[in-house]
């Protein structure tokens, strides 16, 4: 063959069994390697590539992967995607996955395991309960960036993108570097796939609640990239979330997937699952009769209302002593909600963050126990959760004004004017309808006008208007 055929014949093969393209400019790396390649099997360019395109050649295509394969990544890349993913797309499918409760996410690419294990830190900090199952399958076709991936151990450069209060909690300080704690390592798994073949098990339809394939998509064919977005869309649930990156575009309508921007961010929902509104319409009453055992005495209205009084007198301990009085049986959930907030501004923040937690647990979709879980967490220095707490009650009722007002402010603390003032327009406009009795238990003590002021305020502060 002449030295351009078997230029091109290399190309084609590669694209054939990896499902790779090159531009021209890759000449060089890729008619040195093919030489070497030869060399090493002691045989011609033209037999090396006979025997490559006749038949399985497990063991060269590792190598062909391992030398030819861009495996650049690190931990948290692109933060405003790990953003959406935790304030939009991870609170949204845990509502849809409230009776199963489990978050199913999927690193496409996943190189040395950084993006699996962000991706599987974001599900842990935003899980509504400590029982839901979080896992995340890590896929790449080169087995020894995997190697790095299974020990889970990364440079501090690695981390440069993560937040120290992620680095802290998350990864334990080891031989220079920084370790991810089995916490974390044991909802993540890796697996060696090449993402040019099929395979039916790893791609089995509706599993997925998110996907992230970034940095992936530009190096492989049309054909082979259309082949793989099919297979990912097929794999999500309807609904689910699929994130690429920021230079691989599907365009503006691709089959199955509608275009999502949140967060400076462009990502995909599958289309159907429920609606947002089918969700909050399916939603159980506040308090609803099935979650109180039948021979449980509440406490009585009276006492509910004079404790309430106490907290808007800022009485916490003899609103808690009221609450705590004795009484024939286990209290309901609208009374042990106040007992939460009693708890949590009587400084008795573990305790109350059990006891929203239970709330959540009991019915996860219901509003104010995130709501309460969001401020006890936010209190505890536990910021990102309490985001995604947020959200939540966001999400579960457009209506309720407070945790748009609390999610306005952390974005503005956090530097983010644009997201704060979208947060806190919309906050403006529900306080004039909130619920007298939420302005009580989670307005921290200002009523209605003055949360009304600083949310004026701030948002003015912002300088942006969405
Ligand atoms: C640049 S890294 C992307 C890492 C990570 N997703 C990110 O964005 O930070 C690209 C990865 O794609 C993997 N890859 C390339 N071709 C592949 C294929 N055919 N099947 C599976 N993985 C492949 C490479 O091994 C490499 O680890």
């Amino acid at each position: 063959m002449s030295p351009t055929a078997t230029a091109a014949r290399f190309r084609e093969l590669l694209a054939r069994l990896l499902g790779w393209t090159f531009a021209d400019n890759d000449a060089q790396q890729l008619s040195t390697l093919l030489q070497s390649r030869a060399d090493e099997n002691g045989m011609s360019k033209d037999a090396y590539l006979a025997r490559l395109g006749a038949r399985r050649w497990d063991s060269e295509l590792t190598v062909l992967v391992e030398r030819l394969s861009i495996t650049e990544t690190y931990c948290f890349r692109h933060g405003e995607q790990f953003a959406a993913l935790r304030e939009d797309a991870l609170p949204e499918r845990a509502v849809a996955r409230a009776s199963q409760r489990t978050l199913r996410m999927m690193s496409v690419a996943c190189s040395s395991g950084e993006e699996a294990y962000s991706l599987a830190i974001t599900g842990r900090q935003v899980r509504p309960d400590p029982d839901w199952i979080i896992s995340v399958t890590g896929v790449d076709a080169n087995p020894l960036v995997l190697r790095k991936a299974e020990a889970a151990w990364y440079s501090a450069w690695s981390l440069r993108e993560t937040p120290d209060q992620v680095r802290r909690r998350w990864f334990r300080a080891e031989n220079g570097g920084f370790r991810v704690v089995d916490e974390i390592r044991k909802l993540v798994r890796f697996q060696r796939t090449n993402v040019a073949e099929p395979d039916d098990d790893l791609w089995r339809s509706g599993q997925y609640d998110v996907i992230f394939c970034r940095n992936l998509l530009m190096y492989l064919t049309p054909a082979v990239t259309s082949a793989l977005v099919a297979r990912m869309t097929d794999a999500l649930v309807p609904g689910g979330y699929l994130f690429l990156g920021h230079t691989d575009s599907l365009g503006s309508d691709p089959v199955g997937l509608e275009l999502r921007h949140t967060h400076q961010s462009f990502y995909y929902r599958r289309a159907g699952g429920p609606t947002p509104a089918q969700r909050i319409s399916s939603l159980p009453e506040a308090d609803e009769p099935r979650m109180v055992p039948a021979a449980a005495p509440p406490v009585d209205n009276n006492t509910y209302e004079r404790a309430l009084d106490l907290l808007r007198q800022e009485r916490f301990a003899d609103a808690l002593a009221l609450v705590d009085g004795p009484r024939p049986g286990p209290l309901r959930r609208r009374d042990r909600l106040l007992h939460g907030v009693l708890l949590a501004q009587a400084g008795r923040l573990d305790e109350a963050i059990a006891l929203a937690r239970r709330l959540s647990d009991e019915n996860g979709l219901n509003p104010d126990a995130h709501q309460l879980l969001g401020l006890c967490l936010e209190d505890g220095s536990a910021v990102a959760e309490a985001i995604g707490q947020y959200r939540l009650a966001a999400y579960l009722d457009p209506g309720f004004a407070l945790p748009r007002m609390r999610l306005g402010q952390l974005a503005r603390r956090q530097g983010d004017d644009r997201a704060a003032a979208g947060e806190l327009e919309r906050a403006l406009e529900l306080l004039a309808r909130e619920d007298d009795e939420r302005i009580t238990l989670f307005g921290g003590g200002f009523g209605r006008i003055a949360l009304t002021v600083q949310c004026r305020s701030e948002l003015d502060a912002c300088g942006v208007y969405p």
